[in-house]
């Protein structure tokens, strides 16, 4: 028997990342995706052309950009089947004037709808949601599915942290790859960006920055989606889509990379102590590998930090408040 080309015995086999979501940011993913050659993707929209021709186009790019793997575009969620991770970005973005949380009626119903499919479908993946509200998009997806919570988590501190990285590397005048920086809270104007817990290859930040500018970076990174939407009309996507792109690989290679995501939280920074199985999605520090969110990292945050955390955590249980009327069959 003469085999195919494209045969590899099974435990050679390539990861598999689906998308849901062919828009802006889930095709950005799809090209981040397939350009570090991280496995074969797929990606799924209800608008099937769409989905299907830039799968094609993507692929088209391969020759040229040399990355092999297959990028499959489809309306139909039986080509999601056994994918080590499921992106999902369906939903609408807002457009200038809009919050975060004024897409939350429509992407309710969005998300409850894909995270079914994701858990009929692939049953055994990652999920990572990018859809807003974040956090309480995340709830939504986790109620909906019934996934355990170390496979299912958002995407926005990757995104948040290289905001605030980039401010600080525009002040600085240095190289982005020597700042390390770290941000907790919810995925609204009230994140918490953490200077105290911020450096330049090992030098504290506040060494090398007044408190003003350091304040000032803070600020930006805090309403950066926003001023995207200013300027373009319709929210960010090449940044979203490399930030999700960092967990994917995290997870995907099993890097145990410490990223902070919105995670499952009832002890952990005191989000609902002793609440079992009543925590709620919060962005907090997390090691990323094969098992999905494999452990929150704890950190002793000072007074200040604490309020602040505990503000932007209120604001996501306000959020998931909403979340809860719109869709009582969630439970
Ligand atoms: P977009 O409008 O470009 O793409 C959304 C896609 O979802 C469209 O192609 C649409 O056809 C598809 N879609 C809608 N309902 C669907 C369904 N039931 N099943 C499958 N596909 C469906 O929007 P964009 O810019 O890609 O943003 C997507 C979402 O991501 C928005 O909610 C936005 O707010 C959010 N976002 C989140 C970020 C984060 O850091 N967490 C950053 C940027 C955007
Ligand atoms: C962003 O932060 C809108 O969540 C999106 O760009």
């Amino acid at each position: 028997m003469i085999r195919p080309l494209n045969w590899r015995p099974h435990n050679m086999r390539r990861a598999k990342i689906s998308v849901i979501g062919a828009g802006n940011v889930g095709a950005s993913c799809a090209v981040w995706a397939a350009s570090k050659e991280l496995g074969n993707v797929v990606l799924l929209d209800i608008n099937e052309g769409v989905a299907k021709g830039k799968a094609l186009d993507l692929y088209e790019c391969a020759p040229i950009e040399r990355f092999d793997c297959t990028i499959t575009g489809t309306k139909d969620y039986a080509d999601i089947a056994d994918s080590d991770v499921v992106v999902v970005t369906a939903g609408i973005p807002r457009k200038p004037g809009m919050s975060r949380d004024d897409l939350i009626a429509t992407n309710v119903k969005i998300v409850k709808e894909v995270a079914q499919n994701v858990a009929k479908f692939a049953p055994n993946s990652v999920m990572i949601i990018v859809s807003n509200p974040l956090d309480a998009m995340v709830y939504t997806a986790w109620k909906a599915s019934g996934f355990p919570t170390n496979r299912i988590l958002g995407q926005a501190g990757a995104l948040d942290v290289a905001r605030f990285r980039a401010f600080l590397a525009m002040e600085l005048g240095c190289s982005v790859e020597d700042i390390q920086a770290l941000l907790l809270g919810g995925h609204g104007d009230d994140m918490v960006p953490l200077p105290r817990f911020t450096s330049v290859h090992g030098i504290p930040i506040e060494m090398l920055l007044s408190k003003e500018k350091i304040d000032a970076c803070v600020q930006r990174a805090k309403v950066g989606g926003g001023e995207i939407v200013q300027l373009m009309g319709t929210s960010a996507y090449y940044a979203p889509a490399s930030g999700t792109i960092q967990m994917v690989e995290a997870i995907v290679k099993d890097k145990k990379r410490i990223i902070p995501c919105a995670a499952y939280c009832e002890d952990e920074f005191g989000v609902a102590p002793g609440q079992k199985g009543k925590g709620f999605f919060v962005g907090v520090p997390c090691v990323l590998g094969k098992g999905g969110m494999e452990r929150v990292v704890p950190l002793q945050l000072n007074a200040d930090e604490t309020k602040l955390f505990n503000e932007s955590a209120q604001h996501v249980k306000d959020l998931v408040g909403v979340v809860r009327n719109l869709a009582p069959e969630l439970g």
